[in-house]
């Protein structure tokens, strides 16, 4: 089981669109998948036609008064569950706060999930915000997945991600973090201002950035007001094919590890019989 928290500070870059459809075309290649709605907005919650009612979401589990698996809900596609949102979870932030190790919360609340391993991929939905919601599911996850839109200052965003990830190395809350994969959302192919974000977030990031890009469509912003990913909604559509895409090259990158251990994290005595 993989934990990919789905960040980035900045606002409606995507992370949520790209939660839902790529879980749920993940789901239709096979893979079993858990959303973890992390975000008081819960927009991934509405996204599956589910409404934020109380005592469903991970507040409870948050503060150690409820047992994650009381909240995993099924959704109308076979292998994609959700830990829904609600209002409650603007709350934790004080709360979770307030309690010792409040950066950890959320990395104790997943532990049962890994008791029978019965999701293959965690995704969790990040809020824009710095908060205490967003630095617990960087404290928890293996890695980030970076939805950026194709605009001006693109990389700037994704410049203080890399600070974000160097900072919670440094302060020991998760040396494991990485950034796993930028995904580039909202695709213009009228204009050349997207072919030249893409051109250049590649040149800085290189082989982090997918090689799929997700085009602007509008039914992708339809979609979730139907409670439906864009699988059911505009299956054929060039936004379906697009995180069907990302879904195959996700599966690619995480079969074989792209890039081989570093040096330094070859074992001390390895070292020394050589
Ligand atoms: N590729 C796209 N084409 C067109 N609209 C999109 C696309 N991706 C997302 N949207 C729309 O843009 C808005 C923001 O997207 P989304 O909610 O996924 O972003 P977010 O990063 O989760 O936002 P927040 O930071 O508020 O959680 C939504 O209305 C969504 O439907
Ligand atoms: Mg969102």
């Amino acid at each position: 089981m993989k934990i990919v928290a789905i960040a980035n500070q900045k606002g409606g870059v995507g992370k949520t669109t790209t939660a839902v459809n790529l879980g749920a075309a993940l789901a239709e290649f096979g893979h079993r998948i858990l959303i973890i709605d992390l975000d008081p907005q819960a927009n991934a919650t509405s996204s599956f036609g589910l409404q934020a009612v109380e005592q469903t979401s991970l507040y409870e589990p948050l503060l150690g008064d409820a047992i994650i698996t009381e909240r995993i809900f099924p959704t109308e596609r076979e292998a994609l569950f959700i830990v829904p949102a609600d209002l409650d979870l603007a709350g934790a932030e004080v709360e979770i706060a307030r309690m010792p190790n409040h950066l950890t919360r959320l990395a104790e609340t997943l532990k049962p999930l890994h008791v029978d391993e019965t999701f293959d991929f965690v995704f969790i939905d990040c809020p824009p915000s710095l908060g205490i919601l967003m630095s617990n599911a960087l404290a928890a996850a293996d890695e980030l997945l970076t939805p950026i839109q194709c605009e001006y200052f693109a990389l700037e965003g994704l410049v203080k991600i890399v600070r974000l990830i160097e900072q919670v190395h440094d302060s020991g809350a998760n040396k494991r973090l990485e950034l796993g994969g930028i995904v580039m959302t909202m695709f213009d192919g009228r204009t050349n201002l997207s072919e030249q974000v893409v051109a250049e977030v590649r040149q800085h990031f290189g082989e982090r950035v997918y090689q799929t890009v997700i085009p602007r469509s509008v039914r992708l912003s339809e979609a979730p007001s139907f409670g439906k990913s864009i699988l059911e909604y505009a299956p054929t559509g060039a936004a379906a094919q697009a995180y069907r895409a990302l879904a195959r090259e996700f599966i690619e990158r995480h079969a074989s590890p792209a890039t081989p251990p570093a040096l330094s994290q070859t074992p001390a005595s390895e070292n020394l019989e050589t």
